[in-house]
């Protein structure tokens, strides 16, 4: 069967070091068509603007063609074809397939049903390794190291994907975690035990300023309305943390504001030209960093 990347923990330490050491080569010199001939599929389940365009962009630059749909009601989904048949179809026409979709789980089910390497673009509330990836690509970017690294994560981590995700890959460095959420969108037992188990230090606070002042990487969260089965619940946590400019007062000089996007309230505006506001370069990192992950899945080197 072909690697896939479906949890981020289908990569050991090696890998995702080889992941940010042949992002940077792709940052260097972008446009290499080592996809000649290659075709990807994107199919996309759940909305996406950053992950499925950084994903087309990254093919094209390397010279490889996309298939796929960004609106399942527009394909045979919507006269009931299941997944499984989907994905049969869907790896007859292509050389790995990117998926998003909004059933945990998913993305595992279609790597055991897909002859060609799936890519986890997201998985409701599961995982969202490739995301993930790039998160770890900023933090060596702006840290010049990953290991022994301060991360604050705010906001939604009960649902948050891209939480779950670079959890699981920094603890592989050491990291150090301080989690702000209100009691409704705190991290689920399952990760806490999880870092426990490893030996990975974290605290929980409330208090976004006392836990800013420490902080290496600031990973702000959208709390996400269409995780919520209860919408009178999200209207109660929706503005729960709002950054603004007045609160970077005291924190470390190189202390840079990561958020996977999209935003909705939780950064305010005022922030974006702070220097320690890194959340459009780190989207555009996206891009050489899947150039890295499907040039590795295809054994292209
Ligand atoms: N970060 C992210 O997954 O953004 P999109 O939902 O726009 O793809």
């Amino acid at each position: 069967m072909s690697k896939s990347l479906v949890s981020i923990s289908d990569f050991n330490k090696e890998e995702i070091l080889h992941i940010m050491d042949k992002a940077a080569e792709f940052e260097a010199d972008p446009n290499r068509p080592v996809l000649a001939g290659k075709v990807i599929a994107t199919l996309f389940f759940e909305p996406s603007t950053r992950t499925r365009l950084s994903f087309e962009s990254a093919i094209n630059r390397l010279g490889g063609r996309v298939i796929g749909f960004s609106e399942a009601n527009n394909t045979s989904v919507s006269k009931g074809e299941t997944l499984h048949d989907t994905i049969k179809m869907v790896s007859n026409y292509s050389d790995l397939i990117v998926m998003r979709h909004y059933i945990e789980g998913a993305a595992r089910y279609a790597s055991e049903v897909s002859s060609v390497p799936i890519i986890n673009a997201g998985d409701g509330s599961n995982q969202h390794p490739s995301q993930t990836l790039l998160d770890l690509y900023s933090i060596k970017k702006t840290q010049g190291t990953l290991n022994d690294i301060h991360i604050v994560i705010v906001g939604d981590l009960k649902y948050g994907r891209t939480v779950h995700s670079l959890l699981q890959a920094m603890s592989h460095f050491n990291a150090r975690f301080t989690f702000v959420a209100p009691d409704e969108l705190s991290l689920p037992d399952e990760y806490k035990l999880f870092l426990r188990g490893i030996g990975i230090q974290y605290k929980e606070t409330q208090d976004i300023k006392e836990a800013l002042a420490d902080a290496d990487i600031l990973y702000m969260t959208r709390v996400q309305r269409e995780r919520f089965s209860d919408l009178m619940e999200y209207e109660r946590v929706k503005n729960a943390y709002i950054l603004r400019n007045s609160m970077l007062e005291g924190t470390k000089e190189n202390m840079r504001i990561l958020h996977p996007l999209p935003r909705v309230n939780e950064i305010h505006p005022d922030v974006d030209t702070n220097e320690k506001a890194y959340y459009f370069t780190q989207a555009r990192n996206g891009v050489f960093t899947r150039m890295a992950i499907i040039s590795y899945l295809l054994g292209i080197e």
